[in-house]
């Protein structure tokens, strides 16, 4: 089976597996510059709330690397530039800007330049050993939430490609399945770049559990005939009450879900959480994402197109928000509060 590691360190440079060929061509893009890690991110060669702040960790440590300065002051300053430059690649995956931060401010504590270099780099490797860590433990509370016989569906892509370590929703079902529940899981196309055919179905068929493919228009007809008894997803960034922002068509499922009694759980890593906000910013991607795929046209021209890469689910049709601390529920205000605790 092909190696997916969706990002690595490599001596020189930070290597990206290219998302965007998969499941056709296993490739790996070697970035030496981090204009090359903003441009895969931007284009989603990489891509995954959880993988982008593995990757944005990696791209400060290789700023870091990089930048050559006579003071500490002077090259503050340069690394900061690449920091900024890495945050402005896409503005809901709150982990992206969660680990750019936490590698500068680890960096910063250095009294040299060699020794901020040595620095940023462990931090970043720490960042990625707790993210696998993390997701296997969150996926140990998540699949208790499962039953011999579910059947589950989920949206766009949340396993190793999207984390960088065991995965978050997919990884919950992944583990029940490893644990010998027999599951069927129902997986999202999710248009506009079809994460979930491309990515989750290989994923799924990779760890040998029984899958099968849905158009994102055909969840409310799968609930309707009792296809599915539970739906998991993914997050980009959940607020303190819970509000929940993931890829554009899970408010869809919740409000489906709700209507048809099934339960809704968003499982996600506390590194996903923003606690500071009040508001989500919505990334807003190109016209042509929706009107062809690849280099197939699939529209008129002159159409206008409408392109949020994400939406926004209300806390009330969240039943359950899985982290490594445990399975969180209503009212989130205080639940989330107190996992933050337990982290301290
Ligand atoms: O645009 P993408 O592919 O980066 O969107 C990814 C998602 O929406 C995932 O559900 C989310 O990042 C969680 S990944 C564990």
């Amino acid at each position: 089976m092909a190696e997916l590691s969706p990002v690595k360190w490599e001596e020189e440079c930070v290597s990206i597996l290219d998302q965007r060929l998969l499941p056709f061509k296993i490739e790996r893009i070697r970035c030496e510059t981090v204009e090359q890690v903003a441009y895969a991110i931007k284009t989603l060669a990489v891509r995954g709330a959880p993988a982008l702040g593995v990757t944005a960790g990696y791209a400060v440590a290789l700023a870091a690397k990089k930048c050559e300065a006579q003071s500490k002051e002077l090259f503050l300053k340069k690394v900061e530039r690449y920091v900024d430059l890495i945050k402005s690649t896409r503005p809901t995956a709150r982990n992206l800007f969660w680990a750019a931060d936490r590698v500068f401010q680890a960096l910063k504590t250095g009294e040299s330049v060699e020794e901020m270099r040595k620095k940023a780099l462990a931090e970043a490797l720490l960042i990625h050993k707790e993210e696998i860590e993390v997701d296997r433990r969150l996926s140990e509370y998540g699949a208790e939430l499962i039953e011999d016989g579910d059947s589950i569906l989920t949206h766009c892509n949340t396993g190793e490609l999207a984390t960088a370590g065991y995965g978050t929703a997919l990884g919950v079902i992944k583990m029940a399945w490893e644990k010998g529940k027999r599951i069927t899981v129902y997986a999202t196309e999710t248009r506009p770049l079809l994460q979930g055919a491309r990515l989750t179905t290989l994923e799924l068929i990779n760890a040998g559990i029984p899958t099968k493919l849905i158009a994102d228009s055909s969840a409310g007809y799968l609930m309707k005939l009792k296809k599915v008894n539970m739906v998991i997803v993914g997050a980009d960034r959940i607020l303190k009450d819970g509000t929940t922002a993931n890829k554009i068509g899970t408010y869809t499922l919740a409000v489906l879900a709700k209507e048809h009694g099934l339960p809704f759980y968003v499982a996600a890593p506390l590194s996903t959480f923003d606690l500071e906000r009040d508001e989500i910013p919505i990334e807003q991607r190109s016209q042509e994402e929706v009107k062809s795929f690849q280099s197939c046209k699939s529209a008129p021209d002159e159409v206008e197109a409408w392109n949020p890469a994400f939406d926004i689910t209300p806390p009330n049709l969240i039943t359950g928000i899985i982290t490594e601390k445990g399975v969180l529920h209503q009212p989130y205000v205080k639940s989330v509060k107190k996992a933050f605790e337990r982290l301290g």
